[in-house]
């Protein structure tokens, strides 16, 4: 077992070695707010003015992420989507802003994100036309438009896919990426190209792609349905063996945005989606309404524990360990300090599952540990790793852990101790593992 552990360290450690697109950027999972999943191709600001696509909807937004504690936790990039531009490139070639959106032009509303302490990020596409028909970024365009946005001082490009031939992708994800960097400006570059190769070897070359994007989306837009982040999650994790060594600092796999405080998930869904994008080392990226958002929702997304286990310095993406007929599942990450992150997800749908193990089964080395309960603020005390205990996890919802070896726990109840007692969240709506016997 021990050897085992060794094994998965050493193997983990050498993928950390793999080159990353090296500008710099992203070397922990980017987080922020990006407008498509809830706020699409709204382009009636005449009879929606507050959701329509335009610079008051990313005024509304930076101006939520600075001032309701979002950017402290580390969500500082705001992202454009789709449905940005003008539906014609200017005299001289180049895109523009939507005139009558973005009256104020995207260097003024770089401006007034960075005054704010935030990044801004925009959106191009490597056809002849974007997904929603604007006008695409074609081969030819590539230079000019990685100019254009480095005027802007935009901070960060998501460069899609549609309307574009896998010829055309090979040629130009890669270019773009040169583009960037001649720009001179440091820009996070987000390439959508596997999830229109299928997101799997070997059509796609992750150790390339991890050369030339800091991050990439693999896989099916994600939608406001808890069908949708299943539909993912097991995408991903079925294919982990692919997924998991492609990523680390520099290099990310995105599952899609952060769908909670919208319409499809429930409480404890909301809790599933974060503690399994955090396992999966992925980009946060909300697409929520923060104007609105409730306390609840907003708890879940600004859990510290969580949030310092997704942005672990690290940088390893975590497995699936385990598939239990009872429609348990069991995700691990490996941490810093010898610490790691555990994840118990049911797939039920009957009532709390009482679910019984010990560390040594999930294959944790001989030795003493401590936990603590990422959703609760709760620590428990395991005297040896054989140590049997029990967690209650709700349907479609999960228990997640923070796990340490006692002896490393020291460190950090003094280095991070008194941060972390700030770190979680609102204990209100919390399911006390009363009962269990992992805390009594
Ligand atoms: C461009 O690439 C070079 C070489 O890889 C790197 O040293 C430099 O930091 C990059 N610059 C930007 C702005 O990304
Ligand atoms: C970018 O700015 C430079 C300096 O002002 C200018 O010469 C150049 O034409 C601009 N390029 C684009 C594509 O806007
Ligand atoms: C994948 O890309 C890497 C880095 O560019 C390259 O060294 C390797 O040969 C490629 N692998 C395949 C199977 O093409
Ligand atoms: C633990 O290690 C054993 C032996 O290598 C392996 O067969 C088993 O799948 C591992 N269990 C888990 C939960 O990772």
């Amino acid at each position: 077992r021990l050897q085992k552990t060794l094994l998965w360290i050493f193997i983990l450690a050498s993928i950390a070695t793999v080159l990353s697109l090296d500008n710099g950027l992203m070397r922990t999972p980017p987080m922020g707010w990006m407008a498509w999943e809830r706020y699409r191709c709204d382009i009636d600001c005449v009879s929606d003015p507050k959701n329509c696509i335009s610079e008051a909807l990313f005024i509304d937004m930076a101006d939520r992420l600075a001032e309701d504690g979002w950017r402290e936790l580390g969500y500082d990039h705001i992202m454009i989507d789709d449905c940005w531009t003008a539906m014609l490139r200017d005299e001289e070639g180049r895109l523009q802003p939507d005139p009558l959106r973005f009256p104020g032009g995207m260097l003024k509303l770089a401006q007034y994100v960075h005054d704010r302490g935030l990044k801004l990020g925009i959106y191009a596409d490597i056809g002849k036309f974007t997904c929603m028909g604007y006008p695409g970024t074609t081969l030819d365009k590539i230079q000019i438009d990685a100019q254009t946005f480095a005027n802007w001082t935009i901070d960060y490009l998501k460069f899609d896919g549609c309307y574009s031939s896998t010829d055309e992708q090979e040629k130009g994800y890669p270019l773009m990426s040169k583009a960037l960097n001649a720009t001179g400006r440091p820009i996070g570059y987000s390439c959508s190209w596997p999830a229109y190769q299928g997101g799997l070897p070997p059509k796609i070359n992750y150790t390339f792609l991890g050369e030339i994007c800091n991050a990439w989306r693999n896989y099916d837009d994600i939608q406001d349905s808890w069908d949708s982040v299943l539909g993912i999650v097991d995408w991903f994790f079925n294919n982990q063996d692919h997924l998991q060594p492609a990523a680390g600092p520099g290099r990310w796999n995105d599952p899609d945005m952060l769908i909670i405080g919208n319409f499809g998930l429930s409480l404890d869904q909301s809790r599933s989606q974060m503690a399994l994008w955090a396992i999966m080392a992925a980009p946060l990226i909300m697409s929520n309404d923060l104007r609105t958002i409730s306390s609840s929702s907003r708890n879940i997304l600004q859990n510290k524990v969580l949030i310092g286990i997704s942005q672990d310095p690290l940088g390893f993406q975590g497995r699936r360990l385990l598939k239990e007929k009872s429609q348990i599942e069991i995700f691990w990450r490996p941490l810093s300090h010898a610490a790691s992150a555990l994840v118990f997800f049911s797939r039920r749908s009957d009532m709390p599952y009482r679910y019984q193990t010990s560390l040594a089964r999930l294959n944790y080395t001989t030795g003493s540990y401590k936990v603590l309960d990422v959703f609760t603020g709760e620590t428990a005390s395991f005297p040896s790793h054989t140590t049997e205990f029990t967690v209650s996890i709700n349907p479609s919802g999960v228990v997640m852990w923070y796990v340490c070896p006692t002896s490393r726990w020291m460190h950090h109840e003094k280095e991070e101790g008194r941060r972390w007692k700030n770190r979680i969240s609102s204990p209100k709506h919390h399911r006390l593992n009363t009962g269990s016997r992992m805390f009594l």
